[in-house]
This record gives C-alpha cells, sequence and structure tokens, in this order.
C-alpha cells in the first residue's frame, strides 16, 4: 500500500459564490494582479502594447504570445542556475496554444478571404509557441514583474528551427523540405500543458496540431494505402482545409509548409510529411537562451496535453505520464531507460537526451475490478510489425509517429478526453482529467458502437444529459478525474479509481455521484496541478456549465486510491468511484473572466505565490472593431469595471495579503 499523506494540508479560504462577472474573483484576503498579457513587450526597443493590433510581425519574435496555457516556475539562483527551493525570483515559462479569435492582436480581427493576409499569418506563426521571461518579487512591497529586457527572456515559436532526437529521429516520415534527413524540423504548435524535468528544463507539448496544417482534394492518389492509414488516424483526410489557413498566404516556404499535399519528386522536396513532425513532447532549456530545442520523440506522437513526472527517486527510471487530448483517445507513460543520478541536475539538454531519448512508452488499459495495465508499445512485441494489418510498423520510429495505431493494436482504454495528469508529491498516486466526452464518441450503454465510439465502462462510467441550459450536450458533458497508484514491483500493474466527478450541484445523485454543493461545484476539469503540500488544484474549461458560471479554480485535499464509496454511475454499469467531496476537501478558490479558460498553474516553492492562466477571455463574441465592444474586456478592467480595452490572454499573479501561505 502506498504511504498516507504526511500530514494532510486544510483548506483555509472562503469559497467563491459562482458567477459570470467579467474579472478574476479570488477568495478573500488575496490579492490579484496581472505579470504579462498578449503583446507585452519582453525587451528594451519594442513598444508597449497599443491596444490597436499595430505590432509588427518581427516584434511578436520579442513580445508576449497569444492563448497563454501550461507553465512551470524555474526558481534562479544569483549566478543564474537553476534554484529550485528559490521563491522571489525565476524563469516562468509559458505555452502561448494558439491565436484567439476575436483576433485581437491585427488592427480589425482577421481579414476576411479565401487567402490570408500574409502580414497578419505572420503575426500568427510568431504569437503561437513558448515564452521564457524571467520575473521577480520586490519584496518590499511583495509586487512582481517580469524582468524586461532579462538575457533569458525568450521566444520559441512556430518558425523556431528544433533538434528532431530519439528512436524517430532521422526516420524518412519525418524528412521534409526543411531537413532531408529527418533529423531538424521547425516550429513548436498549439503547446497545451506542458512538464518539467528533475534536471530543469521546461516540456511543452504539441495538442492541436491540425489547426494549422491542410491537405488537398486528390492527395491521396499520391499516397500509399499506409500513408492514408495514418493520415486518417490522425485526423488529416484528404480534402481537409485547417481553420488558420497559413498556407494561404504566400509561397514561401514559412507558409507554403502548411500544405502537406505532395508537390515534390520525393519527400525531401516538399512538405508532404509536415504532419509527422508535430504531436511530440519538446525539451526547451529555459536558463539556455540559445540553446536548440528538441522534440523527444520516445515519448509518442499524439495531441499531447502535457507531460507530468513522477517525483524523481536515486537510482530510479524517470517516469513521465502524459494524455491525449482527444475524445476516446488514450493515457500513456514513458519510463526512461536511464536511472536517476541528483548530478545532472543543471545538465539541460546534455541530461535531456540521457533520460529522454531512450525508454519505454506504454498506454493503459482500466479493467473492470479496478486493476489496470501498462501495454508496451515497442516495435516487434505485442504484434507491433509488419503483421498488424490495421498498420503495418516498419520499426520504432513508425511505432512512436503512429502511437495512435500501436495503442489502438493493444487494447488500450478508450477516455473522455484525457487532458492534464498531476503527482501526488509523497505518495507518488497519479491524478488525470478526464475532461468530457459527447454522444459522438460515448454512445449509450445500450447502443452498438461504430468506427471509433465506445460505449461507458469502468473507468468512464456515465452517459446522461447536460441537466441544464442551451447545450443539451449527452455523454458525459461535466467530466471527472482518474486517479491509479503504480504496482510496487510490476512496471506493467496499476490500481485505479475514480477521485471526482464534475456535475452541478442540483444535478441527480446517479449524476452527481461526489455530492458536490454550492461551494464546490464545477463541469470539465482540465489543469491539474499538486503543490509541495499535497493541495491540488483543479481548473475547468467548460462548455456545459458556462450557462451558469465562468470558468474556476478550486482547491482540493484528495485521499488515497481506494479510499472512496461505492456508486453506480447513470447509464453506466461501473461499481468504482471516489469519496464524496465536501466543503472541507474541494472548495472553489476563484472564477475567471467572461469566456475565459483558466489553464496553466505554477506554486512558488515557498507557497506564497501563485501563478495562473486566463486564456482566450471575450472569445465568443463578434466584436465591432469601431465601436470597441467585445465579449471581456479584461484584464484592462481588473481594478476598474469601466475601462474598456481588447480582451488578451494573461498571466495573473496571486498572493496573500497578509504574506501568508496560499490555500490553507
Ligand atoms: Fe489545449 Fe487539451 O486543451
Ligand atoms: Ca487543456
Ligand atoms: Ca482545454
Ligand atoms: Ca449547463
Amino acid at each position: 500500500p502506498a504511504p498516507a499523506p504526511a500530514t494532510p494540508p486544510k483548506l483555509g479560504f472562503t469559497a467563491v459564490a459562482k458567477n459570470k462577472n467579467d474579472l478574476v474573483t479570488v477568495a478573500e484576503g488575496y490579492n490579484v494582479s496581472i505579470l504579462h498579457a498578449l503583446g507585452d513587450p519582453m525587451h528594451f526597443g519594442d513598444e508597449s502594447w497599443k491596444d490597436d493590433g499595430s505590432e509588427t510581425p518581427d516584434s511578436y519574435n520579442r513580445r508576449i504570445g497569444d492563448g497563454h496555457d501550461g507553465m512551470y516556475y524555474f526558481g534562479l539562483s544569483e549566478a543564474g542556475a537553476y534554484q529550485a527551493d528559490r521563491g522571489d525570483r525565476g524563469l516562468l515559462a509559458v505555452n502561448h496554444e494558439y491565436v484567439v479569435a476575436p483576433y485581437v492582436l491585427h488592427p480589425a480581427g482577421r481579414t476576411a478571404g479565401a487567402a490570408r493576409n500574409a502580414t497578419e499569418v505572420e503575426k500568427e506563426i510568431y504569437a503561437h509557441g513558448i515564452s521564457v521571461v524571467e520575473t521577480k518579487r520586490d519584496n518590499a512591497s511583495g509586487a512582481w514583474s517580469m524582468v524586461r529586457g532579462s538575457r533569458y527572456n525568450r521566444r520559441v515559436t512556430s518558425a523556431t528551427t528544433m533538434d528532431i532526437t530519439g528512436p524517430a529521429r532521422g526516420n524518412a516520415l519525418l524528412a521534409t523540405k526543411f531537413n532531408a534527413a529527418g533529423q531538424q524540423t521547425r516550429g513548436t504548435n498549439n503547446n497545451c500543458a506542458n512538464g518539467y524535468t528533475p534536471w530543469g528544463t521546461y516540456l511543452t507539448c504539441e495538442e492541436n496540431f491540425l489547426n494549422v496544417i491542410s491537405r488537398a482534394a486528390g492527395d491521396d492518389a499520391t499516397r500509399s494505402a499506409k500513408e492514408i492509414a495514418g493520415l486518417n488516424r490522425y485526423g488529416l483526410p484528404q480534402n481537409r482545409k485547417s481553420p488558420y489557413l497559413w498556407e494561404t498566404a504566400g509561397t514561401d516556404d514559412l507558409f507554403a509548409r502548411w500544405n502537406s499535399s505532395i508537390t515534390g519528386a520525393t519527400a525531401a522536396d516538399d512538405y508532404r510529411n509536415t504532419i509527422n513532425t508535430f504531436g511530440w513532447v519538446v525539451e526547451i532549456d529555459p536558463f539556455a537562451p540559445t540553446s536548440t530545442p528538441a522534440k523527444r520523440t520516445a515519448l509518442g506522437r499524439f495531441n499531447h496535453e502535457g507531460a507530468w513526472p513522477a517525483p524523481a527517486v536515486a537510482g530510479k527510471p524517470i517516469v513521465f505520464y502524459m494524455g491525449d487530448d482527444s475524445r476516446n483517445e488514450y493515457i500513456y507513460k514513458f519510463v526512461s531507460k536511464a536511472v536517476w543520478d541528483a548530478a545532472d541536475v543543471g545538465k539541460g539538454m546534455t541530461a535531456g537526451a540521457k533520460y529522454l531519448d531512450e525508454g519505454t512508452l506504454y498506454v493503459a488499459r482500466f479493467n473492470a475490478d479496478g486493476t489496470g495495465d501498462w501495454l508496451e508499445l515497442t516495435f516487434g512485441k505485442n504484434g507491433l510489425d509488419a503483421t498488424n494489418t490495421a498498420y503495418a510498423f516498419a520499426d520504432q520510429g513508425d511505432v512512436l509517429v503512429h502511437s495512435r495505431l500501436a495503442a489502438d493494436k493493444l487494447g488500450a482504454t478508450k477516455m473522455d478526453r484525457p487532458e492534464w495528469g498531476a503527482v501526488h508529491p509523497t505518495t507518488s498516486e497519479v491524478y488525470m482529467t478526464l475532461t468530457n466526452n459527447n454522444d459522438s464518441n460515448r454512445v449509450p450503454p445500450t447502443a452498438t458502437p461504430t468506427g471509433r465510439q465506445a460505449r461507458p465502462d469502468a473507468a468512464n462510467p456515465r452517459y446522461y444529459e447536460d441537466p441544464k441550459g442551451t447545450s443539451n450536450q449527452k455523454g458525459n458533458p461535466n467530466g471527472h478525474i482518474i486517479r491509479w497508484r503504480e504496482n510496487a514491483t510490476d512496471v506493467t500493474k496499476l490500481n485505479w479509481d475514480i477521485y471526482l466527478f464534475g456535475a452541478q450541484a442540483d444535478a441527480a445523485a446517479d449524476v452527481n455521484l461526489s455530492g458536490l454543493t454550492d461551494v464546490n461545484d464545477f463541469s470539465s476539469p482540465d489543469g491539474l496541478y499538486f503543490d509541495k503540500r499535497g493541495l491540488l488544484w483543479i481548473q475547468t474549461d467548460d462548455g456545459a456549465y458556462t450557462d451558469v458560471t465562468n470558468c474556476m479554480m478550486l482547491a482540493a485535499v484528495p485521499g488515497k486510491v481506494g479510499d472512496g464509496g461505492v456508486a453506480t454511475a447513470a447509464g453506466g454499469t461501473s461499481t468504482i468511484a471516489g469519496a464524496k467531496a465536501t466543503a472541507d476537501t474541494v472548495r472553489r478558490f476563484l472564477v475567471g473572466p467572461k469566456e475565459c479558460e483558466i489553464t496553466g498553474i505554477a506554486m512558488t516553492p515557498d507557497n506564497k505565490t501563485l501563478f495562473f492562466n486566463v486564456q482566450h477571455p471575450g472569445e465568443d463574441g463578434t466584436p465591432d472593431w469601431a465601436g470597441k465592444t467585445f465579449g471581456s474586456y479584461w484584464p484592462a478592467n481588473q481594478a476598474d469595471q469601466t475601462v474598456k480595452k481588447r480582451p488578451r490572454s494573461a498571466t495573473v499573479v496571486i498572493t496573500r495579503k497578509d504574506g501568508g501561505d496560499i490555500g490553507i
């Protein structure tokens, strides 16, 4: 059995009421300030954000990007090294997942037309990716700021050159006109959640890369049946245009490479393999601003939400947990071949190559009796070879590029959108959000599934209709959080239960299985984070409860696997459920502004500062550009609701007014 959490912390704040206000509402006694927002200059020489979209494309190589998402805080020593226990000065790495409609980074939104405006597309390419900025607390005032002009401040964008490393390096599937050898590529895209490594580097994870890759009608005729099977499984059938249409902006490679339809004689002449260069976990050394980021292929290729490490133990492998954020996709784990040596802290990309380029990738099967299996995705094992009928694997690079097809073969469990994971700091039990599912994918228990559909099962037990509002979503519209404990001696075994079910407080008892009330009801858990004390922070990205409240963040004190009750879920067959929630174990800490998602979280190691991100405030509205009306005016209106400026994704800083520890 796993050890009990060491002295579980007690929640010590008054719950925030659900609301639809256009600001961050945090528990009483806490301060809210903005660290940085879309377009803020990171260096000297560029002007401040003007609120009119006039910033140049090139300046976005030195400005904060759009769509703030996953992030991590790395303490920075006076000597410029990683200092894990430093709470008042650090490097904050933030993902800029995508360019948010209504496109406030352009003068008047996105210019309409069949072909995109090249200036706008170039700006969008540089507004994606990652920012690394030095941040500092003024110890007299307690105020945090971005250190403008710091030598560490850096942008990585959708145009940055990256190494391809691990078993798929040099594979023909990754050959492009940019690098015929398949050893490098350009850009990271749609970086959703994140991870970090025990040696002090940042992991950024490529999720919805189909946002930017198009494939023309008739392209199937130029491809092998095997190539077509791979493209279709990753959501890129022929005649599929990306929502961003970057490839229409011009013939320069900066634009043309987003068109994966074949124009050259060989893969080395064109960008037919563009899609295979995305969907990876990318490592960045925030302490070495000129280092080349690496796409670590050993961790597999899918809609990577994030990569969360278990606590590192000397002499043992490093373990990462990962979700493939799509409905009915899978949960994965990577186990390094090298065993942990604390002397590698600070060794940057060299340590990354040691721990992340060799290892074993597994995918999860959750059995109805509460046990589970990690199924090994290794070429030549479990039928992962040329004899596989759905897709004939050629080598380990092929298995990794097509991880989903390999996982299909092994019979992994289709999950209700696996998003963020978090590992308990003392028990090492793993929690993962299953944000929601719909009836296109999770069909009623009596229906006959077609294609990749699935009925409810033990680990994804609910099928019901959103009881309120206009969405009428069916399936599992409110989502849940699964958790598991690894077997102490067998790397292929686990035991699981369900920690918490999302629901609105007034839902039926067979939907509101965790017994949520007004102080803690929520829907669509997405972001998830354990701080060092074992407080679990839950963030929401919801479509089913936004008729009642904006998205939110809750704090929780979880128990451990197996301490739950037994329940039967609506429409399902599971008898495995977590403990009931109470106001003492789950409590709402803050609510965000209008039309936003709350995502990304980092606590400083002294527990005195909490960073989180507000993504896409005001995304639903159709702006009146001349009249300056938007669906939200946040963050400019945080302190004064009469201020009306363009809504921008931003990083928020939370501290306690009395200088105390957050959350307790
Ligand atoms: Fe980018 Fe899975 O949310
Ligand atoms: Ca997410
Ligand atoms: Ca999301
Ligand atoms: Ca609803």
